[in-house]
């Protein structure tokens, strides 16, 4: 992957980034180890495993691969002294699209990986670890082969790691490139070399029942890399970026109608949506005006620029007030985009202007989850096809009367009514594009000819 060398916006707070972009910086081990790396996995040794879930649980730590599952929770529902082995593994898929951060974490700074995971791995008493990576990620999987080996050879991994009496290996696996190996249990089956059919949860929640029916927590990259610097400073100074249940810093791709689309990592809450697109990234393309927003990968439901959203928000003493705000106003963090109808997702921000036809770009979703489903059940595999097919033919003039309304019938006879997230990810887009921007699918639906539905240059 090329990357060309950019310079942090001075709102930036880079903690998971800070070496991204940094002049001198290599990824290999010897910079990494004169840069103080590792540093936290010896205070790790001297702490108990039990205190190191602690400070997880204390700094409030959300997961970063889209849900925003408490990390410390999920790492909670391990038994201590379980008599199944425990694994560990880090989901490197990052196939939501919009989002791309994970990464230049895995290209730049592996080693800031590794030790998050090393680190947990000793808290959740996990001896065996894994890095699924996505097929489409050959480069990243070559430099973590490299860094583990490195980290092998100065006695990070392998046997009595620093002579702390823990062991552990960790190992790459790549996946063949599908979207639905990035939910955690399809990501399972597909370790198991099986075709990655989702499991029901309940019974199958990893942590009880993952990896060969074995205790096994899945964390995304960023959510790992977070966990060395939870141990560096304590659970309570993390707590204190960000805001109360939405702490610490979050890592946002943008992408689309901005001048200066790229990645960029903020405390959470701690910037606006138009101070993200105005005063980072350089503001909208010239003369054009902000139509629409995505605020956390395609899964997330899309927001009108012209909408009124009334947030309720919960206060330290217990009261909840109702503010309303602009799209613009909105700052993006879990629960305030929750609220607003939409959600922080897998941090992909993408931005689209006036221009943009809002048939052609749910077209566009839809094609990809219509491609994507893995077909295990009725309502998401025949479902995820209808409404690619009505927005494709609506696109190019075979438009009829009912076929807004039709959308959203499709959409939410899927939602709530599939074994995993994929049916909620895939209906999503459409129940809200449908429902923010009706008249325009209204129009396009009585326009008859051979258009192809975008008005983008
Ligand atoms: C369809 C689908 C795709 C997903 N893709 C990813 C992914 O690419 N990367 C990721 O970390 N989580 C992905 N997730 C979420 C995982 O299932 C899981 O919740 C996550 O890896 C847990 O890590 P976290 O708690 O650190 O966020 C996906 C979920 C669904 C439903
Ligand atoms: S919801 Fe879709 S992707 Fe998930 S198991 Fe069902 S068919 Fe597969």
């Amino acid at each position: 992957m090329a990357s060309s060398i950019r310079t942090p916006h001075p709102r930036e707070k880079r903690i998971i980034f800070k070496n991204i972009d940094r002049p001198g910086w290599t990824n290999d081990v010897g910079c990494y180890l004169h840069d103080g790396g590792y540093e936290e996995l010896k205070k790790a040794f001297t702490m108990k495993p039990e205190q190191i879930v602690n400070e997880v649980k204390a700094s409030g730590l959300r997961g970063r691969g889209g849900a925003g599952f408490p990390c410390g929770v999920k790492w909670g529902f391990i038994r201590p002294g379980g008599t199944k082995p425990v694994y560990l593994i880090c989901n490197a898929d990052e196939s939501e699209p919009g989002t791309f951060k994970d990464r230049y974490i895995i290209h730049q700074d592996p080693h800031q990986l590794l030790e998050g995971m090393i680190i947990s791995c000793y808290a959740v008493n996990a001896r065996l670890a894994y890095i699924y990576i996505r097929g489409e990620f050959p480069e990243g999987a070559k430099i973590l082969e490299r860094a583990l080996a490195e980290a092998k050879e100065h006695g990070f991994l392998g046997k009595n790691i620093l002579g702390s009496g823990f062991d552990l290996e960790i190992y790459v696996f790549r996946g063949a490139g599908a979207y639905i190996c990035g939910e955690e249990t399809g990501l399972i089956e597909s370790m198991e070399g099986k075709r990655p059919y989702p499991r029901i949860k309940p019974p199958y929640f990893p942590a009880a029942l993952g990896l060969y029916l074995c205790p096994t927590i899945v964390n995304n990259v960023e959510t790992l890399c977070n966990v060395k610097h939870i141990v560096r400073i304590g659970g309570a100074e993390y707590a204190k970026m960000g805001k109360p249940n939405n702490t610490g810093t979050r890592l946002l791709c943008v992408s689309g109608d901005v001048q200066k689309p790229g990645y960029y990592e903020f405390e959470v809450g701690g910037i606006t949506i138009g101070e993200l697109i105005n005063d980072i990234c350089g503001g909208m393309k010239p003369g054009r005006t902000l139509k629409a927003l995505i605020p956390g990968g395609s899964s997330a439901k899309v927001m009108s620029a012209t909408d009124r959203y009334k947030i309720k928000t919960k206060q330290p003493d217990g009261t909840i007030v109702e503010t309303e705000m602009g799209l613009e106003d909105i700052p993006i963090d879990f629960d305030t985009l929750a609220a607003a109808g939409s959600m922080a997702g897998s941090g992909g921000v993408i931005v689209m202007d006036d221009t943009r036809d809002m048939v052609w770009a749910l077209n566009n979703i839809n094609e990809f989850y219509a491609h994507e489903s893995c077909g295990q059940c009725t309502p998401c595999r025949e479902g995820s096809l209808w409404m690619k097919k009505i927005t494709e033919r609506m696109l190019h003039g075979g438009g009829v009367e009912q076929d807004t309304d039709t959308l959203k019938s499709v959409a939410d006879n899927i939602a709530g009514r599939t074994i995993c997230a994929f049916g909620e990810a895939c209906a999503w887009p459409t129940q809200s594009f449908v429902a923010k921007f009706r008249d325009e699918f209204v129009a396009t639906a009585h326009k008859k000819g051979d258009g192809n539905g975008s008005t983008n240059s």
